[in-house]
């Protein structure tokens, strides 16, 4: 079977950038990509596309207008596609059985429902939303229960495994590409033909294929397994502080066995992200639907210690300031989850924000790429306050680091951007309420440095004086 034409149904940060790659390295095949929110589409169509991502521009631009389209016919995209890829978002629900923790598939059921009303000719639906495990089976139910004639259909699991902010790598140089299919002639065919389109760039052998439930789990597990990563080193993160080890000596020593290996072992502030505690959550109430509490409670103390690690960073800064931020003005530097992406959801910045605002303190917050709208959004939401217009009023949004921290009592560091660690900090020192206090939640600036400038500084897994860092009695540096 060959490919001809795919359809993509969601343009967001899974869909967009998977969809432009495949464009980019499959010329012989038509890639539609679309939404039903006609701005995201207008978006994808202008000269500023809805997601920052380091390469997206150029690969967009070469593709779009050829074989790469961005659109809201929905139907006429799925009319035509010979396969469709569902790229929808799956929050946690937040009502309901399983509130808190499932995964809401109303937005996966109405991608099924809307293809099942539509299609005319056979189709490969591909799931590639993260999803918990027997999603497939929800959109085979739906699409074989309003099968007609002349249609038939084959459901695939295939996960996506970019991280934001290195999306374009990560397509283009997968480690893996992982496909899931039924174990019939019809499914593996249909294995097969998916596995075509990724070997016009993906070697063979870094394809792999397997049955539709291990494929859905896999996903699940690998971003579980690397969650309880960052909990690990952070919760050593603590120890470190609390006995004068350094963190980072830690991971390295740590890392260098490569039964462990060294990456994914920076502490931080916490991790955010859409997948990492939405994945965990979804594996909790699998476990507890199986019936396996154990497993469910070993799981929830990754998440757990994750909420402990960004109240614990928070919780320091407040002391530090003596106990009291109320009408203190703190300048927060970061809002997005991770460097190199716009995208804010569950990003530990916001936790630290919410806690500063609820203890009266007034936050100059500036950030490389996240918009005005979407700070204001995840700081008055009514999830996260029922004082929207107070909050509104205690936070201001600045285009450069430095009007942020003119004036402030503490700088806050919440992201690792790569121009924070370029910034003069003489000059900020000079601009700063005295004593002036900074609290680098990612461990990227030079303490010692700081510390000769004059500042107070605390940072994650390293305990350090006004004069330096203190080392363990008798510890040596590893080569
Ligand atoms: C361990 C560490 O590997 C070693 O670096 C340290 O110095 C001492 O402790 P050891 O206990 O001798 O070494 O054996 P190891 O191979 O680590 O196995 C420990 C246990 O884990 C065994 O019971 C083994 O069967 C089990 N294991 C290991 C698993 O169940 N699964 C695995 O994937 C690996
Ligand atoms: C993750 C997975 O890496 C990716 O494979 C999957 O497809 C989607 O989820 P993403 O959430 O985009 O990707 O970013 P990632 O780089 O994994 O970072 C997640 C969070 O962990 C960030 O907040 C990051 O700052 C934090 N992190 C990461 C650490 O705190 N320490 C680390 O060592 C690594
Ligand atoms: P992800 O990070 O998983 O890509 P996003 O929220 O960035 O999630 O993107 C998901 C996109 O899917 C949104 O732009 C949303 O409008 C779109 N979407 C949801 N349901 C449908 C649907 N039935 N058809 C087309 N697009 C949809």
């Amino acid at each position: 079977m060959v490919i001809e034409k795919i359809c993509c149904l969601g343009a967001g940060y899974v869909g967009g950038p998977t969809c432009s790659v495949i464009a980019w390295k499959c010329p012989d095949i038509k890639v539609t990509v679309c939404d039903k929110s006609i701005e995201r589409i207008n978006q994808w169509n202008s000269d500023k596309l809805p997601i920052y991502e380091p390469g997206l521009d150029e690969v967009v631009k070469e593709c779009r207008g050829k074989n790469l389209f961005f659109s809201t016919d929905i139907a006429n995209s799925i009319q035509e596609a010979d396969l469709i890829f569902i790229s929808v978002n799956t929050p946690t629900k937040t009502i309901g059985n399983g509130k808190g923790r499932a995964a809401d598939l109303k937005y996966i059921e109405g991608a099924a429902r809307m293809i099942a009303d539509l299609a005319t000719s056979n189709k490969i639906v591909v799931e590639k939303s993260t999803v918990p495990v027997k999603a497939a089976e929800i959109i085979m139910k739906i699409l074989r229960a309003n099968t007609k004639p002349g249609v038939e259909y084959q459901i695939l699991s295939n996960p996506e495994f970019l991280a934001e902010g290195t999306a374009i790598v990560d397509l283009v140089e997968s480690e893996r590409v992982l496909i899931g299919g039924e174990d019939t002639p019809e499914g593996q065919k249909a294995v097969q033909a998916l596995c075509w389109v990724y070997e016009h760039w993906i070697p063979a052998k870094n394809i792999l294929t397997t049955n539709t439930w291990s494929s859905e789990l896999s996903k699940l597990a690998a971003n579980a397994f690397l969650a309880q990563r960052i909990s690990s080193i952070n919760s050593l993160s603590a120890v470190c502080e609390a006995t004068g080890a350094d963190v980072s000596e830690v991971a390295r020593a740590v890392g260098r066995d490569s039964r462990i290996g060294p990456k994914f072992l920076e502490a931080s502030i916490g991790f955010g992200g859409s997948c990492f505690q939405k994945d965990i959550l979804n594996l909790i109430y699998l476990s507890e639907c199986l019936n396996l509490p154990e497993v469910a409670a070993y799981w929830q103390q990754v998440v757990s210690f994750n909420d402990y690690q960004k109240n614990r960073f928070t919780r320091k800064v407040i002391e530090s300031l003596f106990n009291t931020v109320s009408d203190k003005k703190i300048a927060i530097l970061g809002f997005s989850f991770k460097k190199n992406t716009g995208d804010t959801r569950e990003s530990p910045a916001i936790c630290v924000s919410k806690t500063l605002l609820d203890e009266g303190a007034k936050l100059h917050i500036y950030d490389p790429k996240v918009e005005t709208d979407q700070i204001y959004y995840e700081l008055t939401h009514p999830q996260v306050t029922n004082e929207p217009e107070v909050v509104r009023k205690n936070i201001e949004i600045h285009n450069s680091a430095y009007s942020a921290v003119t004036g402030a009592h503490a700088l806050v560091l919440c992201t690792e951007w790569d121009e924070f660690k370029e910034l003069d900090f003489k000059k900020i020192y000079n601009v700063m309420m005295k004593p002036a206090y900074i609290f680098d939640g990612r461990k990227i600036l030079d303490h010692e440095a700081l510390i000769n400038i004059g500042f107070h500084v605390q940072t994650i897994g390293k305990r350090l004086s006004r004069t330096g860092s203190i080392r363990a009695q008798g510890s040596q540096t590893l080569p």
